[in-house]
């Protein structure tokens, strides 16, 4: 074990039983709940869908959130050194840590360019800029701003710029403070607009797209879908758990935390789903999928309804909030990473990662501009950086820390953090994880990464 494996004493961590749900739901929640899940829903047979990602939540999701947390607070230590510690000797089971450190700047890359869109969002919609009836307006608006590269570039690293500054505070007065207060504000503001949005006269047909089950649209293609979205949703696979978990305090039950953040992503889900398709029913709209919907469709929804410049702003708001703590998490990864192993002070650890981002963020952020013609393979870079992370090094990365678990570290270390050193009596469910996680997850994970290869055709 050479000595950056075991990081010194003086390692910050969250305070209270609070902090750490509230970062953990910070990091689950995210632009993956304001318009991935509720239109994949509609789109894919409703109530049938939702079961299914019911259960690859449970059956891949929550073993594997788990398994993160619990590595994570055994060795409190980033993803690499932490798998160096609990194994040091065998296969190299650190690498696991080195391609989610590759993942975390693959994500942020495409994802706080997104972002960059919600921020500038948020302040057209505030000066009133936005609202027009009109969808063709609203898509000219958005097609403005996503091809002119100086306001790509500089929304994006205002945003990276704003994230790093959080993270500049470290993880107690940084993630934990602001995830702590932002968490509530995101239910008030989902609440407020969903329990308007429900008093709509689409509001009917609206919760039928989103919950009337069509099984017959159930295919293999569409489980496979489903079990994607668990995996993306509760930020598994790439050491971001296992890195938040590094900071859980002693006492914290992790099952327990598991499936309440769990839930309560699962809330906020269905929440924008019923905020969102009871305003684009009213009025007349499709419901579509991506960026459409978010940044044509609602401007373009909202100017029909009175006081629709607040609802908005509120909107984008909440959209920004789900995005900032979704963000944290990414780049904690690389950030603890740089700091505990190449032994940069964290503020230096945080620049670095900045700078990198501005870099490869960069591609993606000008990627329907001036690189708009270059696309090797046919793709993007923005949309190389999303299939790469999610159908390749999120995958791979559950997969491997599924066996690690299930046959390297072993079922009777993983018990012992799961109680809490024997305080907490869940020996059963102990042994319950490690099964699934030894046979179970790690194949249906196979399943879905081959789909998303397009093995089976048609992914
Ligand atoms: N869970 C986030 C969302 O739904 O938007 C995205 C995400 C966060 C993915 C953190 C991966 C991660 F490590």
């Amino acid at each position: 074990m050479s000595p950056s494996d075991s990081p010194g004493a003086k390692r910050g961590g969250f305070s209270s039983g609070l902090g750490v749900l509230a970062a953990a739901l910070g990091s689950a929640v995210g632009l993956g709940n304001i318009w991935k899940f509720p239109s994949l829903t509609g789109a894919n047979g409703g109530a049938g869908f939702l079961l299914v990602y019911l259960l690859s939540t449970l059956l891949i999701g929550l073993p594997l959130m788990v398994a993160e947390i619990a590595i994570g607070r055994q060795a409190r230590a980033n993803p690499i050194s932490a798998l160096r510690q609990l194994k040091p000797h065998g296969a190299p089971w650190w690498l696991v840590g080195v391609a989610g450190m590759g993942a975390a700047f693959l994500i942020l890359s495409f994802y706080s360019e997104v972002v960059a869109w919600v921020f500038a969002y948020v302040a057209k919609a505030l000066t009133g800029s936005l609202l027009s009836a009109d969808p063709a307006q609203t898509q000219a608006s958005f097609d403005t701003l996503v091809t002119d590269p100086v306001q790509s570039l500089l929304w994006q690293w205002l945003v990276l710029a704003f994230i790093g500054s959080i993270l500049l505070l470290g993880v107690t007065k940084g993630i934990e403070a602001v995830t702590k207060k932002l968490m509530p504000l995101l239910f008030l503001l989902l609440i407020l607009l969903c329990g308007y949005s429900l008093t709509l006269p689409g509001a009917a047909r609206a919760l039928s797209f989103l919950f009337a089950p069509e099984w017959h649209r159930i295919t293999p293609a569409v489980v496979l879908t489903a079990m994607g979205l668990a995996f993306f949703k509760l930020s598994i696979g790439m050491g971001t758990m296992m890195t938040y978990g590094s900071y859980f305090t002693a006492a914290q039950n992790i099952p327990a935390t598991a499936v309440r953040v769990m839930l309560a992503d699962l809330s906020v889900s269905l929440l924008a789903g019923m905020a969102i398709f009871p305003a684009v029913f009213s009025f007349g709209f499709a419901p579509s999928a991506g960026p459409s919907l978010v940044f044509i469709t609602i401007p373009a929804v909202f100017a029909q309804i009175p006081g629709g410049q607040v609802l908005l702003a509120a909107f984008f708001i909440l959209t920004a909030i789900a995005a900032t703590g979704a963000m944290l998490s990414i780049m904690e990864v690389p950030v603890v990473i740089l700091h505990e192993r190449q032994g940069l002070t964290r503020p230096r650890a945080t620049l670095l990662t900045l700078l990198l981002l501005m870099l490869l963020g960069a591609g993606c952020a000008l990627s329907q501009s001036l690189l708009a013609q270059f696309q090797p393979g046919g793709r993007t870079l923005f949309d190389w950086a999303d299939y790469l992370s999610s159908n390749l090094l999120m995958p791979a990365g559950g997969i491997a820390i599924a066996l690690f678990v299930g046959w390297a570290w072993g079922e009777g270390a993983f018990a012992t953090q799961l109680s809490n050193h024997g305080q907490l009596h869940n020996r059963a469910l102990a042994r319950w994880l490690c099964l699934l996680l030894r046979w179970v997850t790690p194949t249906l994970i196979l399943l879905v990464m081959l789909a998303g290869l397009g093995v089976f055709g048609g992914a």
